[in-house]
């Protein structure tokens, strides 16, 4: 089994051949695709993905650089969004000092927020934390929530194990294949695989050889076998055993039957 955690397969990057790419990441074997929300109106739109394909689940929430665009009604509808039973998570939320699109005191507040929700709505979280390793933890350990992901994980070993602590997942995007990225690679190396998921976070980061281009869920294969070599195992393990645990994040399964 293969699964690609987080994808933003409902971005205008994918409106002229989503049909394709949905056809490629089934030939490279991927099971199932989660499809993650950044603002409402993208929420909206990977709900509508996941209610028309079996095989695509949804999040929903607010990125850090969007969080100016929250209005009085965002978070109902957010509420609402987040019925359909194949809404699996609250995310991606958290904070973006790299960018800074949001004035951070902002980014704080509506991250704090949106922790709030997601415990109300009883989801996991998808975290999104650039260059605020400290804060966002600080954040999350303060909310109580103890079922989630570090998305696009890009602390140091030290980090990992401090989310660990906390319970959550670290996912590992493709930047893994890339040669200079030691201090993912470390991580790799020393967290069990049973804490790992393996995403794309497409149309973003494209692993070895596709760098630079469009990313897409069939180059999670890439990120696999890069994991599969660091660990010393087999790829098609790695692809199980993260699989099996974003199932067990997700509550993929329970959902089917919500
Ligand atoms: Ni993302």
């Amino acid at each position: 089994m293969l699964i690609d955690s987080h994808a933003h397969l409902e971005m205008k990057e994918f409106e002229h051949d989503r049909e394709q790419v949905m056809e490629r990441a089934k030939l490279a074997g991927i099971d199932f695709i989660v499809t993650v929300g950044t603002n409402l109106s993208l929420s909206r739109k990977a709900v509508s993905l996941a209610d028309q394909y079996d095989h695509i689940y949804a999040t929903v929430g607010i990125h850090p650089h969007d969080v100016g665009k929250i209005g009085n009604k965002t978070y109902d509808d957010l509420r609402e969004l987040a019925r359909h039973k194949k809404v699996v998570a609250y995310g991606e939320i958290g904070l973006d000092f790299f960018r800074n699109i949001a004035p951070q005191a902002q980014q704080r507040e509506k991250f704090s927020e949106q922790l709030l929700l997601a415990q109300e709505l009883n989801l996991p979280v998808i975290i999104h934390d650039r260059d605020a390793h400290e804060q966002s933890l600080r954040m999350v350990r303060a909310s109580g929530i103890r079922r989630g992901v570090f998305h696009c994980f890009s602390g140091d070993y030290e980090m990992a194990k401090q989310c660990l602590d906390l319970g959550f997942y670290l996912s590992v995007p493709g930047v893994v294949t890339f040669d200079k990225a030691k201090t993912l690679q470390n991580v790799v190396k020393h967290v069990p695989l049973s804490s790992l998921l393996l995403e794309t976070d497409c149309p973003y980061l494209a692993p070895n050889p596709y760098r630079g281009k469009r990313n897409e869920p069939a180059y999670i294969v890439q990120t696999a076998k890069k994991v599969a070599e660091i660990k010393g195992l087999l790829w098609e393990d790695v692809a199980a055993v993260t699989a099996q645990n974003t199932l067990s994040l997700f509550h993929i399964e329970a959902s089917l039957n919500k």
